[in-house]
């Protein structure tokens, strides 16, 4: 396993609408393991292929019960509203209060290519609606007011 080193905003790779993966080869299990190893070395709770320069739709996650790789995920439904303070490895230092779903039930496979029903909701449903924003090329600061953000730890 490898510490991959994670891109920051302002490349275009970050903007990239993903590829789904159509297949689990050793190299997209290998990129699950890297991502995964590159999460916890930088104390994130998520992390996105685009962010390790890879433009596919894969995804992990750990809010502090284990890690969950995701494989092409989907959003399929998503209720209510929770607004609570967001940062981003790709964008060091930077914090804002994000509006997200409160729930959501995403679709995806595992890394063994096993398809996967998650319903979450607080720490877990932002993560999972943060990553998947990096599959579609989209960046927490997107979705705030510029004058919103701060100086965070994140
Ligand atoms: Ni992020």
């Amino acid at each position: 396993m490898a510490v991959l080193k994670v891109i920051k905003a302002g490349d275009p790779i970050l903007r990239q609408p993903t590829q789904p993966v159509t297949r689990i080869t050793k190299r997209v299990s290998r990129l699950i393991e890297d991502m995964i190893e590159t999460m916890y070395a930088v104390d994130g709770v998520g992390l996105a292929a685009p962010q390790v320069g890879v433009s596919k739709k894969i995804a992990v996650i750990d809010v502090g019960e284990g890690p969950i790789a995701l494989i092409n995920p989907k959003i399929i439904e998503g209720s209510g509203e929770d607004i609570d303070v967001e940062g981003c490895l790709s964008v060091p230092g930077k914090q804002a209060y994000v509006k997200r779903m409160a729930t959501v039930k995403v679709q995806a496979f595992n890394e063994k290519g096993k398809p996967v029903q998650i319903e979450a909701e607080g720490l877990l449903a932002r993560a999972l609606q943060h990553e998947i924003d990096h599959l579609n090329g989209i960046l927490f600061t997107d979705l705030v007011d510029e004058k919103d953000i701060f100086e965070g730890e994140e």
